[in-house]
């Protein structure tokens, strides 16, 4: 029997435990290894509500956020935080997760104990270093202190091998975040919040919006939040659901734009369940998110992302993903044509799955085993070239 390993992952916010969520809980299951939980909790309630759903038991908590954080205070508490943690456990390897500022530290604290880096959801790029910012540093920070990259799509892979990574480190595994979807969505699904229970998609269209950006915070949203209230008051048969991040920068203009107005439901963050079947239910989705550029796609819902450029290009290609930028008329004339036009509707509401099988969690621990030389084998790669 070959000795056990130690690998830690280190995450911090929503999303990322989202994602992380079916990889820890298969690396909980493997005899061989051992899977140590660190979370920086840059976020506090929005990670604490994935954690519940996916019973992932912390190790180590650092308890870091606070109201109004920057980016100075993130890193500083999170590197300074992870230091003792990872002396005392020397795992093996560390595994982060996506683009955030917990991402980037978890990296560079391993890196300064020389411990090795694995980064899933490697590679995706926008090439424009303040959009999304600072994600997009975030994630290529991370890459170069990166060991084992996993890439979700050839696209992200191809992007590392542009910048000269070795492609013996790079995996292709697909998205984590379609095996967390393919685990969550029913078709038979019924919320359990009466509001939302009484929402009648025979009669009446969903739309589900969410925003978050750091380069969307104030006119930005303003805008956008213009151009949606529009949009209700014109299309009796339409209902905007809006589960507003906590952000209190986000939280203010949503209640000065889209409070006090009928069908429009402003609505605390979700648990990941009920929203992701309230996706599964949505005509249609506009967002800035990143995440839901790849779930919704997956779920054969439009999007329109709220953005002027994407690092996850490969939804656009296929037809299920717009870009529609930040400015009013525009949102509101794309969203408006795919409220009237069936066939501009129906041309993009195709599932495509360019991100993921719900294998990604097996590649990734498939190409660990590779890495320590257990399996001679390299995993099979989601998708073609
Ligand atoms: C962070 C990530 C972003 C990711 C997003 C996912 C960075 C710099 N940003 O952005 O990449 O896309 O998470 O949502 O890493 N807050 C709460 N409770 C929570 C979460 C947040 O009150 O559970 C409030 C706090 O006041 C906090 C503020 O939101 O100060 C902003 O949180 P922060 O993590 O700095 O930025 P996000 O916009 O959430
Ligand atoms: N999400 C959720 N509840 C909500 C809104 C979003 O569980 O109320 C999920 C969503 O399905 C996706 C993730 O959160 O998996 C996206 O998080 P976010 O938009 O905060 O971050 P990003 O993906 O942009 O980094």
């Amino acid at each position: 029997m070959t000795s056990l390993r130690k690998v830690m992952a280190v995450f911090g916010t929503r999303p990322e435990a989202i994602k992380m969520a079916p990889l820890v809980l298969k690396l909980q299951q493997d005899p061989r290894i051992e899977c140590v939980v660190t979370v920086t909790a840059q976020h506090r309630e929005m990670l604490d509500q994935v954690l519940q759903l996916f019973k992932i038991n912390t190790h180590y908590d650092l308890n870091i956020m606070q109201t109004g954080q920057t980016l100075y205070d993130i890193s500083a508490k999170a590197l300074l935080g992870l230091q003792g943690i990872l002396n005392k456990e020397k795992p093996d390897i560390v595994l982060v997760h996506g683009d955030t500022t917990s991402t980037f530290i978890g990296a560079l604290a391993a890196y300064y104990q020389q411990i090795p880096v694995g980064h899933v959801e490697a590679g995706l790029r926008s090439g424009n270093k303040y959009s999304p910012f600072p994600e997009e540093m975030n994630r290529q920070l991370t890459g170069t202190l990166t060991d084992l990259h996993f890439a979700p799509t050839f696209t992200a892979r191809t992007n590392l091998l542009k910048e000269g990574y070795n492609s013996e480190g790079i995996f292709v595994t697909g998205n984590t975040v379609i095996d967390a979807l393919v685990q969550t969505v029913r078709k038979e699904y019924v919320f359990t919040d009466p509001v939302l229970q009484k929402l009648d998609t025979s009669t009446g269209r969903i739309l589900v919006v969410t925003t978050h950006r750091r380069e969307n915070l104030g006119d930005p949203m303003s805008q956008m939040y213009k151009a949606v209230r529009d949009i209700v008051q014109e299309f009796p048969d339409v209902t905007l659901v809006f589960p507003v991040h906590k952000n209190p920068a986000v939280r203010s203009v949503v209640q000065r734009e889209l409070g006090g107005q009928n069908r429009i439901l402003l609505v605390e963050p979700m648990e990941y369940e009920p929203f992701a079947n309230l996706l599964n239910k949505a005509y249609l989705v506009l967002t800035d998110s990143g995440g839901l550029q790849e779930e919704a796609p997956a779920l054969g819902k439009p999007v329109l992302v709220l953005r002027e450029n994407t690092e996850r290009p490969e939804a656009v290609a296929s037809g299920t993903v717009q870009l529609v930028g930040t400015a009013r008329d525009n949102i509101y004339n794309v969203t408006k044509k795919l409220l009237e036009d069936d066939q501009e509707y129906n041309r993009m509401a195709q599932a495509v799955n360019p991100y993921g099988d719900g294998q990604a969690s097996k590649r990734i621990i498939e190409a660990l085993y590779y890495y320590w030389g257990w399996s001679t084998q390299r995993p099979e790669s989601f998708g073609q070239l």
